[in-house]
């Protein structure tokens, strides 16, 4: 089931999903997070780094695994999600780096990485997955077409989703990398609680569709019709189109 929380705007949507991480990080110094990278969840993540600046919560104990990582970047280009996730949350925090779990975008033997990085899903299970969500409806990379029952894997990025992220890459498309492992869509199925935010009218039909539209890979984010426990925080912007 999907329950809606409508933000009016990007800060009060990362005040109101770090209301919903606490209740997990507070509740269970154990906790395995599903993290997320993108502009999306980084306003969530600064919540995350005042309340424990503040001494509210510690990360010591916990593990996280994140959904996805570009083909060929090396990790220290500032890109990389595993640098994105250093800068932006795990160099400020005291988790354990050597808890933390990207993919491996290097790895000789994608086919293997991405089943030991399933493995690994399956002995964490996830308490909280936080997600964003692509224009055209993709989850981690999960792009248009990916089977439900899919586990992690190595994906040709669509155009669209190349011309969106150029903004990180000077403008240039070219420079975006062709292919990036993530998590399948089965995989982000166990966590026990998915927390997906949206922000800005570039994502409002995506969020209709998910929430709305029929459930099929045309608009993987659908699948999360078919959870128990999903969490949709929007903007004004990304809700344009939800009726509550
Ligand atoms: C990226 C990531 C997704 C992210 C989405 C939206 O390509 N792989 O995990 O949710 O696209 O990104 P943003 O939050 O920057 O709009």
């Amino acid at each position: 089931m999907i329950v809606l929380k409508h933000a009016k705007d990007y800060n009060e949507m990362s005040k109101m999903a770090y209301s919903f991480v606490k209740n997990v990080v507070k509740n269970n110094e154990n906790a395995v997070l599903g993290l997320a990278t993108g502009s999306t969840p980084i306003g969530l993540y600064k919540e995350m780094i005042a309340d424990y600046n503040a001494g509210e919560v510690s990360y010591k104990n916990m593990v996280s695994i994140n959904l996805d990582e570009y083909v060929g970047l090396p990790v220290e280009h500032p890109e990389s999600y595993r640098s994105f996730m250093n800068t932006n949350l795990f160099n400020h925090v005291d988790i354990d780096k050597a808890n933390t779990h990207v993919p491996n975008g290097l790895a000789e033997n994608v086919e293997e990485a991405c089943k030991e990085y399933t493995d690994f899903i399956k002995a964490h299970p996830i308490d909280i997955q936080i997600l964003g969500i692509g224009a055209n409806g993709h989850i981690g990379f999960n792009e248009p077409g990916t089977p439900f029952g899919s586990t992690t894997h190595l994906v040709e990025l669509k155009e669209k989703t190349r011309l969106d992220n150029a903004r990180f890459f000077e403008g240039d498309i070219n420079k975006v990398p062709t292919h990036a492992v993530t998590m399948g869509l089965q995989d982000i199925m166990e966590a026990k609680q998915i927390l997906l935010l949206a922000s800005g009218a570039n994502k409002a039909e995506a969020v209709r569709d998910m929430v709305y539209g029929p459930i099929s890979p045309d608009c993987p984010a659908s699948v999360l019709q078919l959870h128990e426990n999903v969490i949709v925080v929007v903007d004004e912007a990304a809700g344009y189109y939800l009726k509550a």
